[in-house]
Order: structure tokens, then C-alpha cells, then sequence
């Protein structure tokens, strides 16, 4: 529980009271919120008010591994933080030793990009709240996510932790994600502001791009989290952005961040993405956490004061070098989190590994699977019609939750694909599992082991093939594809043999269904048109060998939808096509600018293998009577939706806007709103869409604002970004 002794508090109220009141504004504020507002921010200003300079700049950079200082005479404890985005991340101790043998097992979620593929905001809010209550009862203060950082190119090995390659949807699933960890009393951390799109070099890239770019694309999901998610902290990149270092970058922290978003939180910087003291300290970076002690003359005895913004700051505010006000913004944004964060009230105590929390695990898994192809409906499997099931694949046989980096887990279970698919079959069909191919270096799919699995799929009545991405450490293989912190994929082709083994898997038995797992989107041209069934399963969290049954079993219609454009091939991806790849001369400039997934595919008429938005159901959907309202600055579009056919589903209805008529040029279709609807057989339900201005504006360069242009704009209702049913046109 992190909260003062009961004699500090009664002092700080005594203290308090009569600079609350002599801080108030001439006329009573009568909104209790203003008043609490008021009361925290006088808190503020008297604790600061009695620290020495010494006890600030305690406050301003780590006290261990995932502390930050406290001032213990004044009952400021340590600020706890703690990995990851999809899980409490297992005790470190103060300095990285590793395996306390605590009791730090927690509920392993889907990542991000499985969130996401849900279009569900109120599960990104039932996400929240299960970390945030864990983060709770593990004694932590700061949750480090959501990860929300734009899916630019296929090969980023942490894409598997961000949510999309869109702005808007990027937003409506981040600011529930934060509300619900904010609700348990606990900051969520959005991060990686901004522009860590890949991970090849991350910490010495500089990354340019338009500032179109910048607004429209990458700056969204930073600017809901503030505004609309009220985000308690954020955290810098380790890359450059424009020449500086994102946690030197004036721009990026004081100019947007700050003073343009009204940030009222803490910047902390990513582990050792602070650089130096000057640079740091005349900027809105807070917190200086991670920095590599041994580069900076400390002994073993990891002496945290050493740090850039550590005590040789006090000679530097002594001799007038440094304005103490620039150390009092940091602190005082530190402590709104400990206030905002319960420290000085008691917490409740929160909860973990409880059959609630994985129940939302199950959930975000039922509704994250998505069903690419479904030809010649060979799903859903019926039980009854299936003795025998054939399983392939290492995917389906991995535990993944300890993998891919800071935001590993340590999951108090995890129900494989195979484990699933036993539970479901229980006593009624044998399952024959078969490796198929070998994930360990220099492993792969080698003829004895390719032999015996087509052996498996031949003699089976059904056949399930689990594949994908390699969710490994980053150390652990310096030459496969990985899905994983500090390392980039070399391209987007199956590791370890796979595509031989699964034409040999379809040429045995043509119904074999193909599984995937993994961030993101694999090249499948070797065996695509000969897969009836395909799946994107992404890292399913806990439940996930669950979920997967239960889908592929037809015990709940799929209803995922890609949260990002599966290209045909690398070269077809607008970051690899419009923008220079591989990075040379650590230069990243995004010259595919405001051309991200669809809205690249889109506007230079590319056809990907999967669209962004897609996702097939086993039931069927008619869109009918669209309409278009338009009072004053709202747009309201109203359509019928219904279920045709013979088994409960839900669709996500999307609404793209297209400008017809703009001055400078913008891309085909842009996603301004969607709603998930879940319709029994027969069932109809009219949905309304509403569009603000916003929706219609795009960022103007040369004028450096958002503006909105008179002129004709068509609305697309769809289940894809290339699946429209309906299109109406209004005149703004
Ligand atoms: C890592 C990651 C960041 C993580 C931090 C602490 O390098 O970039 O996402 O939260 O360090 O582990």
C-alpha cells in the first residue's frame, strides 16, 4: 500500500489548510472537483515549498531498477513502476536480479495488436482495469502502457505490443485502455512518444518526417491519451525525431506534449534514453529512468545519483546555471501522479489471477481471432463428423507469454492452441499432435519431420496447422524472424520452413486449416490460394488455445477485424516502397508520409492479400437505408444493419470519409467511425454514427493548423476498407 504515515498526513493538513484557502480564487469555487483540484495542486505547492534542492532532484531520476526517489521526511514515498502493456512483468528487485521466487505470476492478456483486433473500446477499458488492479496488488504506482506506436512497416519486432496502423482507431482503443488502469488508482504510461516504429538501432535513429505526417498519422493516439484518456504519464523515445533526441526534443515534449495537448502529468524517459544533463533538464523530461551506470564512471555500487539529472544538478542550480524553477515543474508534476495515484490515501488493495481477470483474457481472445478466408465454409469443424484431429505446428505447442522482451509475463497459466483443442475434444476424438518444424536455432522443418506430419493430416478427419511468427527473446537468435524487443524481422517470409510444410500439409489434406500467430502479417503467396481456411490468432494471451477451439469448433462466429493491412509482399508496403528501406546512415525519413497501410493500398490502387478492417463471420450481414444528417457542426449517419443468416455474430460496421474536393492532396478513405454490433439470426438494428468536424479537417502544412475545407465529402459504411456496402455524399 503506498501511503505517508498517519502523523505526516495530520501535518500536511495543518500545513495545508491555510495555503489551500489562501490559494483559492477570489470567489468560491463551488464545483468540489475544482476544490479537490485546488487542494492537490496547494499540496503541491507546499510540499515543494519545504523540500531542499537536494530532495528534488532525489525525485527527478531512478532509486533502483523501477524506482524513482522519495522524500521520506516529508512522506513522499518511491514512485513504482513496472512492464508491461499486456501483463504485470515478474519482480526484478531493485537492481535486475532475476527470480526472487515471489509469488509475481499474473493474468496474461492478449497483446495489443490482438486488442485491437477486437474493435471493442469497451474491452479496451475491461483490459485496463484487469492491469491496473494487478499493478494494485503487486504495490505498483505506474503501469508502462499502452504501447501505442503506428504499425508502419510489417517488420517492427514489437509491433505484436501497438494496436494499428490508423490514428483513429489507435485512439478509441487506447483511451479506454487508460481509463480503465487510471480507474484502479493506478498512471498508465502512454508510450513510445513518438515515432519508435522500428526497433533496428533504435536508440541512434533519427527519424524525420512532414508535418502533416506527424498530426495526422503518429501524433493522435499521444493527443487522446492526454485529452481524452487523461493519461498521468507518457514516455519518451529513445529514437531522434527531427535532429534531437525524443527526451531532449523541446518540440515534442514542451511545444505539443505540454503546451499544445495541456499535458499536466510526468514525462519519463525511456531505460537509458536520457543523454545528457543540459539536455534533459531545460526540457519537459521529468523523470530520467534506465540510464547505463557503467557509461557513466559508477562503480557496481550503482550509484543512482550519478544519473544526468542526478546531484551534479545541484551545482549547477547553486551557481545559477540551472533555474531551480525548471527542477520545482518536474517535481510538481511528479507528485499530481502520487496524488493522482492515491500515494498519500489508502489504495484499494486491487486483485490478481482471479477467474474475472481471465475471463477478460478469454473475452479480448474470442473477439480478436480473425477469419481471413473461410472458402467452401470448411468452418466451422462439426465435432461430431471428427474421430480423429490432427494438430501441426511448434506455434500451437509454445507458451508465449515469457516472451518478446520488457513486456514479457510471467502467466499464472497459459492454455496453448493444442492444450485448447484437447479441452474441447475432451474423451469424443483423439488429437495427434506433430511438430511439423522446430523452433530453436537452426531448427526448422526438415524432411523426417514434414514426413511424419503429412502422415498425421493424411490419416486424420480434420487437420489444424498453428504457424507464424517466432515470439522469442531478442538475444536468443541473432538470424530468425522474431517477434520481439530490439530486433527487427529481416523480411516478412515464414521462418523455419514453413511454407514447405504447409503446401505439403494442403497437398495431404486440402482442408488443413492454417493458424497464425504473431504481430503481424506474414507473406503467404506460396499456399494462400490453396488454404481454404486461414486465421491471423496474433499472441492470444492466457485463454487463447481457448478462444481458438471454441472458434474454429463454431461455438462462437469470429468476429475479429485486422486492425492493419496484410500486405501480398514486403515490397508492396508503403514504408518499404514510398520511404528508403533498410535504414541507411541511421536516417529514417518517413517519405511515405501520410500513406500509412490502407491509406497507401487505397490511394495508389495496390491490392493487399487482406484489407484493413477485414474479417469474415460465420454468419452473413446486409447494410441497408443509410442516411445523412447534418446539424450545424454534427454529422449523424444512421444505417441498418441485419444478421442474414443462421447463427449469432457480431460485425463491426465501418465508416470511412472521403474528401472530393480538397486543396492539398489526401488519401482515398480515412476511418472517422465505427461501432461493433452483435445481432442474433434475423435480427436487425439501426446504428448511428456521429462525425464532428474533425472528421472532416486535415492538418494544413503551410498554414501549420488543422483546417476544414468547404466541399463535398462521401461518407463509406463497410465491414473493410475495401468492403462497402453503402456511400452517401454531404456538402460542408
Ligand atoms: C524498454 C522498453 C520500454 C520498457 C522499459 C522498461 O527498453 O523500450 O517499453 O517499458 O525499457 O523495461
Amino acid at each position: 500500500m503506498k501511503s505517508i504515515t498517519t502523523v505526516a498526513q495530520i501535518i500536511l493538513l495543518f500545513v495545508l489548510t491555510p495555503l489551500f484557502f489562501s490559494s483559492c480564487e477570489s470567489e468560491a469555487t463551488t464545483d468540489t472537483e475544482d476544490v479537490a483540484v485546488v487542494d492537490v495542486e496547494a499540496q503541491i505547492e507546499a510540499l515543494i515549498s519545504q523540500m531542499t534542492l537536494e530532495e528534488k532532484i532525489t525525485m527527478i531520476h531512478a532509486s533502483s531498477s523501477f524506482t524513482s526517489g522519495g522524500v521520506e521526511r516529508l512522506g513522499i514515498p518511491e514512485l513504482v513502476m513496472s512492464d508491461g502493456p499486456h501483463g504485470v512483468r515478474h519482480e526484478h528487485g531493485r537492481d535486475w536480479e532475476k527470480d526472487l521466487n515471489v509469488r509475481d505470476s499474473s493474468t496474461y492478456l492478449p497483446v495489443g495488436t490482438a486488442l485491437a483486433a477486437t474493435w471493442n473500446p469497451e474491452l479496451g477499458y475491461a483490459f485496463g482495469s484487469v492491469l491496473g488492479s494487478e499493478a494494485n496488488f503487486r504495490g505498483k504506482d505506474v503501469i508502462l502502457g499502452p504501447g501505442l506506436n503506428i504499425i508502419r512497416s510489417p517488420l517492427n519486432g514489437r509491433n505484436f505490443e501497438y494496436l494499428t496502423e490508423d490514428p483513429y482507431l489507435n485512439a478509441q482503443m487506447v483511451v479506454g485502455y487508460i481509463k480503465g488502469v487510471q480507474d484502479q488508482g493506478i498512471a498508465a504510461c502512454a508510450k513510445h512518444y513518438v515515432a519508435n516504429n522500428l526497433e533496428f538501432e533504435r536508440e541512434k535513429v533519427n527519424v524525420e518526417m512532414s508535418d502533416r505526417a506527424l498530426h495526422e498519422i503518429y501524433l493522435p493516439g499521444f493527443k487522446a491519451a492526454v485529452q481524452q484518456g487523461n493519461v498521468l504519464t507518457v514516455m519518451a523515445a529513445y529514437n531522434k525525431f527531427r535532429g534531437e533526441y525524443c527526451a531532449h526534443n523541446g518540440f515534442l515534449l514542451d511545444d505539443i506534449l505540454k503546451e499544445s495537448f495541456g499535458f499536466q502529468g510526468a514525462v519519463i524517459s525511456d531505460w537509458n534514453a536520457v543523454k545528457g544533463t543540459m539536455e534533459s533538464v531545460n526540457v519537459g523530461m521529468d523523470l530520467e529512468m534506465g540510464t547505463d551506470l557503467s557509461m557513466l564512471g559508477s562503480g557496481k555500487e550503482l550509484d543512482y545519483s550519478k544519473f544526468h539529472m542526478g546531484d551534479t544538478l545541484i551545482t549547477l542550480v547553486n551557481t545559477g546555471v540551472v533555474d531551480v524553477a525548471v527542477i520545482d515543474e518536474k517535481v510538481r508534476r511528479l507528485l499530481r501522479v502520487m496524488f493522482a495515484t492515491n500515494m498519500f490515501d489508502e489504495r484499494s488493495p486491487g486483485a490478481y489471477n482471479t477467474k474475472e481477470h481471465q475471463q477478460v483474457a478469454r473475452q479480448i481472445a474470442d473477439e480478436a481471432i480473425v477469419l481471413l478466408k473461410n472458402d467452401d465454409k470448411v468452418l466451422p469443424l462439426k465435432k461430431a463428423d471428427i474421430q480423429t484431429l490432427a494438430v501441426v505446428g511448434a506455434n500451437a505447442n509454445r507458451k508465449h507469454a515469457g516472451a518478446g522482451g520488457s513486456s514479457q509475463v510471467k502467466a499464472y497459466y497459459e492454455v496453448t492452441a493444442l492444450e485448447g483443442l484437447q479441452n474441447l475434444a475432451g474423451e469424443s476424438m483423439t488429437v495427434n499432435f506433430s511438430e511439423g518444424y522446430q523452433i530453436k536455432k537452426d531448427g526448422g522443418a526438415d524432411a523426417a519431420l514434414i514426413a511424419e506430419a503429412v502422415r498425421n493430416v493424411a490419416a486424420a478427419d480434420a487437420a489444424i496447422y498453428v504457424g507464424g511468427w517466432i515470439h522469442g527473446y531478442s538475444d536468443e537468435w541473432n538470424d530468425n524472424a522474431l517477434d520481439a524487443e530490439a530486433t527487427d524481422k529481416p523480411d516478412m517470409n515464414l521462418p523455419f520452413g514453413q511454407d514447405e510444410l504447409i503446401q505439403a500439409l494442403l497437398k495431404a489434406n486440402p482442408n488443413t486449416i492454417i493458424v497464425l500467430m504473431g504481430g503481424g502479417p506474414v507473406d503467404m503467396q506460396a499456399w494462400k490460394a490453396d488454404a481454404k481456411g486461414i486465421l491471423q490468432a496474433w499472441y492470444p494471451g492466457m485463454e487463447g488455445g481457448n478462444a481458438l477451439a471454441s472458434i474454429l469448433f463454431g461455438l462462437q462466429s469470429p468476429s475479429g477485424k485486422l486492425p492493419m493491412t496484410f500486405p501480398e509482399k514486403l515490397s508492396d508496403s508503403p514504408a518499404h516502397k514510398l520511404a528508403q528501406f533498410p535504414v541507411e546512415n541511421l536516417q529514417m525519413d518517413y517519405t511515405d508520409d501520410i500513406y500509412v497501410g490502407y491509406r497507401y493500398f487505397d490511394s495508389y490502387d495496390v491490392a493487399p492479400a487482406f484489407p484493413f478492417g477485414h474479417g469474415l463471420s460465420y454468419t452473413t450481414f446486409s447494410y441497408e437505408d443509410l442516411s445523412i444528417e447534418k446539424t450545424g457542426g454534427l454529422v449523424t449517419v444512421s444505417l441498418k444493419i441485419t444478421n442474414t443468416g443462421d447463427m449469432a455474430g457480431a460485425e463491426v460496421v465501418q465508416l470511412y470519409v472521403k474528401d472530393e474536393d480538397s486543396t492539398l492532396k489526401r488519401p482515398e478513405k480515412e476511418l472517422k467511425a465505427f461501432q461493433k454490433v452483435l445481432l442474433q439470426p434475423g435480427e436487425s438494428k439501426t446504428i448511428q454514427l456521429e462525425l464532428k468536424e474533425d472528421a472532416f479537417s486535415y492538418y494544413d502544412d503551410t498554414q501549420n493548423k488543422w483546417i476544414l475545407e468547404a466541399g463535398t465529402f462521401t461518407l463509406l459504411a463497410g465491414s473493410s476498407s475495401r468492403d462497402i456496402r453503402l456511400e452517401g455524399q454531404l456538402d460542408w
